[in-house]
């Protein structure tokens, strides 16, 4: 597919930004469209395909009680810190290879800063 030019020009000046403060509520839409098909994001509720988010920056990876994680997300050892995050949702499969999350990654990096922000506020 080609991006007519100047689609494909907005979307490099995006990339080459320099980092802007992360937007929470930015990141909380972004989250209800690519991630909330599988996540809660509360402590306690029907569980989803994945494991609840509340809580999640700065746990430990693999820690959500009663979640069946894969054994590669089980060994991966990880602390979900904002950089770590910050580089899983970028290619989750690289990170966590043979992880069961089925999603592609967020390649614009403002997404993926305002998508951490909104992470950061589920406590
Ligand atoms: C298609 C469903 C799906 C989508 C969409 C999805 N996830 Fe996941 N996610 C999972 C599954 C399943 C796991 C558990 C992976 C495993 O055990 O290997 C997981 C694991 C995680 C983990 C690790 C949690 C832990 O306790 O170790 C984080 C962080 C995460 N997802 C964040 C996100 C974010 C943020 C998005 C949106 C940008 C997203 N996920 C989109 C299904 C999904």
């Amino acid at each position: 597919m080609k991006l007519p030019l100047a689609a494909a020009f907005l979307a490099f000046a995006a990339y080459a930004a320099p980092a802007q403060a992360a937007d929470a509520a930015a990141g909380e839409a972004a989250f209800k469209r690519l991630c909330a098909a599988c996540h809660i994001v509360t402590a306690e509720g029907r569980r989803g395909v994945g494991p609840t988010l509340f809580g999640v920056v700065g746990r430990h990876s693999g820690k959500v009680e009663g979640f069946r994680y894969s054994a590669a997300n089980q060994k991966a050892d990880l602390v979900w810190t904002p950089e770590v995050l910050d580089k899983y949702l970028t290619n989750p499969r690289e990170v966590v290879p043979g992880t069961t999350m089925a999603f592609a990654g967020i390649r614009n990096e403002t997404e993926r800063a305002n998508v951490i922000a909104y992470l950061a506020t589920l406590k």
